[in-house]
């Protein structure tokens, strides 16, 4: 058909139809739930609420329809992926790499690990995190307009001897605006000048109150220089994800999102891509955005080859024809001339976007599926 009405393509992605025409409104469109609107702006929709193109033949498309949606028996549980978030020096990086630190297997010590914008961190149960360095403010802001709903839980780092700064309201905005739990970590503690009392009456401003002070959001003080208390931090993050009961199916053609990509001189395009659902392997045949591809090898976020990785596990990945941009989608299709079709129909919507380009607004940029 190319004409559908707004409520029976929301219906086919499993949205709200008043969501599509919020959408529509940011793109200039004023429409109703009822009234229809062409392929073009449909398959926009479509890219914009990160769902699937299924099939592509001549000119009709096929979105990822609710059947796609995995049955409750084929989903496992997967680990959580946390975003740290906050302002300039409150020692988010220092808090990861202290984190990792504490957390990388001494057997696998094998020089400087390759930085990767992902890694996992096996915790004393054997349960994993997987955490995303924060990225640029620009890239993240890019990410998130595309649609990329990785984040699962957010730690906003706050230094206890700073107090709440712009980019820690605005962390909690976007957090806020995702619909995703919040653990607020008091870094800096060791500092003589640390008042991390003053920091939980700040977040009362933010309507944030925190478990010290008889609300639900965990607080847990750390020092990233002194490595204090970072089992706590791990422990909060451990217990959100429980409560979250975070699932995915990993035996189905594998899904993903890129984190960071570039192009590497000996290696070619390189992408790092956290998998979402089912389990990439070697071999497959897939499509990043609007690139094409076969994947020749993985690599982990310990510089080791990886056969296969399975949901919320960040690995990168050789084999593509181009570079891909963060927030793109990773599929995998049945072969390469699917593949080339598939990115060569994106390449266009790509195109139209541009021309046709929505503000990004910070409501979407977290988009949760849920
Ligand atoms: P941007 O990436 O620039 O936004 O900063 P960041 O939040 O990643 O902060 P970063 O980890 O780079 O730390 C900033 C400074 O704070 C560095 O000089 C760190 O050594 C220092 N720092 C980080 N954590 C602690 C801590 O727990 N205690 C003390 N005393 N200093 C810390
Ligand atoms: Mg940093």
């Amino acid at each position: 058909p190319d004409a559908i009405t707004v409520q029976e393509l929301a219906n086919r992605m499993a949205e709200k139809g008043a969501d599509l025409v919020k959408s529509l409104f940011k793109m200039g469109m004023a429409v109703t739930v009822n009234q229809t609107i062409d392929q073009d702006t449909a398959e926009l929709l479509v890219t914009e609420f990160g769902h699937n193109i299924k099939r592509v033949s001549e000119s009709d498309i096929d979105i990822q329809t609710e059947a796609d949606v995995d049955a409750p028996e084929t989903l496992e549980a997967r680990p959580p992926v946390v975003t740290i978030m906050g302002h300039v020096d409150h020692g988010k990086t220092s808090l990861l790499d202290a984190i990792r630190g504490a957390n990388v297997q001494s057997g696998e010590a094998g020089g400087i690990t390759q930085h990767i914008g992902a890694y996992q961190v096996a915790l004393k149960d054997k349960s994993k995190i997987t955490f995303l360095d924060t990225p640029g403010h620009e890239a993240f802001t890019e990410m998130r307009a595309r649609g990329a709903d990785v984040t699962d839980v957010v730690v906003l780092v706050v230094a206890a001897d700073d107090g709440l700064k712009p980019q820690t309201v605005e962390a909690i905005n976007h957090t806020k605006a995702a619909g995703v739990p919040m653990i607020v970590a008091i870094n800096k503690i060791d500092k003589d000048g640390a008042r991390p009392q003053r920091v939980r009456e700040e977040l009362l401003q933010h309507e944030i109150v925190v478990e010290e002070l008889g609300g639900d959001v965990q607080d847990v003080e750390v020092s990233a220089l002194k490595k204090t208390n970072l089992d706590g931090l791990l422990d909060a993050i451990a217990l959100q994800a429980e409560i979250l009961e975070l699932k995915a199916n990993p035996n189905r053609a594998a899904e993903g999102a890129v984190v960071e990509a570039k192009l590497d001189k000996g290696r070619g395009p390189l992408a790092t891509v956290l998998v979402q659902r089912g389990t990439l392997k070697v071999g497959d045949v897939i499509v990043v955005g609007a690139v094409s591809g076969k994947v020749r090898a993985m690599i982990d976020d310990h510089g080791r080859q990886v056969k296969e990785a399975g949901p919320s596990v960040p690995v990168e990945v050789l084999g593509l024809g181009g570079v891909p941009s963060a927030g793109d989608t990773l599929t995998v299709v049945e072969n390469e001339a699917r593949a080339r079709e598939v990115a060569a129909y994106r390449q266009g919507v790509m195109d139209r976007k541009r021309t046709t380009s929505a503000p990004v607004s910070l409501e979407n940029m977290f988009a949760s599926k849920a």
